[in-house]
């Protein structure tokens, strides 16, 4: 079982800047919470208790301020700062402390997830003990993505950005690796961007014949939050959702409620924390039914 997961906050969200001039693009509002509380809630939902989150030089008591040691979720969150974006395997040599002889899950902070069988999945990918696993869900515009060509269920290459169409399978930011993502990682040279990528990464275990994938299909939501038109289309996918069925998405103490890892006691800890708001409302629900 996969126990451990990192989520890569970090970045510089050019994109959107000025938004992110001052702000970290995590750190931003989708509808009526934080970006990084999606990304955290999948790791929850995979029941991984133990987060590294990576976060840009100097932005590191913004996230200490609104996450803590994750203690009043029942989690433990740890910290590590990167220099620069220097690309996303570099969360494996940043995080080989934190890793040690495990296995680990990783996801972009900016990465938004939602489905109906998304638990299913997560539950299932983290179970990896060999190799490493990818997520694949179907874009129309396949050229902004690492994508993957699947035949016979078997992944035969992934290209990044690819200018021909291969395949409209975009390679989502959530992977699960076994613990030689490490050593490849360090192995890693950086590309003309002058970044180590991680669809080198993966090539790595596709030559080894050790690269699986897993499809959120058409039931199921990946959304990029990466420009500023991104960040309002999934803020209105979040209003429409929570304001017709009353359910949060990603509220983060209502997953740790429903995994028993935390009691009353701590809901009422984050109502505090939180204060008068519509958020604490909400938790005020979960433990008033
Ligand atoms: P990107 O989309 O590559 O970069 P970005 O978010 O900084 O945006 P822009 O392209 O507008 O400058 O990064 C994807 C996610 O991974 C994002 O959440 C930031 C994070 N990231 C890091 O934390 N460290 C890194 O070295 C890189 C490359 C990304």
């Amino acid at each position: 079982m996969i126990k451990k997961g990192i989520i890569l906050a970090g970045g510089k969200g050019t994109r959107m800047s000025p938004l992110t001039k001052a702000v970290n693009k995590q750190l931003l509002p989708i509808y009526d919470k934080p970006l990084i509380y999606y990304p955290l809630s999948i790791l929850m939902l995979a029941k991984i208790r133990n987060i590294l989150i990576i976060v840009n030089k100097g932005e590191l008591h913004q996230y200490k301020k609104l996450l803590g040691d994750g203690k009043n979720l029942g989690i433990k969150i740890s910290y590590k700062e990167q220099e620069k974006p220097n690309g996303l395997p570099e969360a494996f040599i940043l995080g080989e402390n934190f890793i040690g002889k495990d296995n680990v899950a990783l996801i972009l902070g900016d990465n938004f997830f939602y489905g109906q069988s998304l638990t299913k999945i997560l539950l299932k990918c983290v179970k990896l003990k060999k190799g490493s696993k990818i997520i694949l869900h179907k874009v129309i515009n396949p050229e902004k993505f690492g994508v993957a060509k699947i035949k016979n269920n078997k992944i035969l290459t992934i290209k990044e950005k690819p200018k021909k169409h291969i395949s409209d399978l975009a390679i989502t930011g959530l992977y699960f690796f076994d613990n030689k993502v490490i050593s490849l990682s360090k192995k890693l040279k950086p590309s003309k961007r002058n970044e180590l990528e991680i669809t080198d990464l993966l090539k790595k275990y596709l030559q080894y014949k050790q690269l699986k994938a897993e499809y959120i299909g058409r039931g199921g939501a990946w959304l990029d939050t990466g420009s500023i038109d991104d960040f309002y289309k999934t803020s209105n996918f979040v209003s429409a959702i929570e304001n017709r069925q009353g359910f949060k998405i990603a509220c983060i103490e209502e997953i740790s409620l429903q995994n028993k890892w935390i009691k009353r006691k701590e809901i009422i800890n984050s109502i505090k924390f939180y204060g008068n708001c519509e958020y604490s409302k909400y938790l005020k629900k979960l433990i008033t039914k």
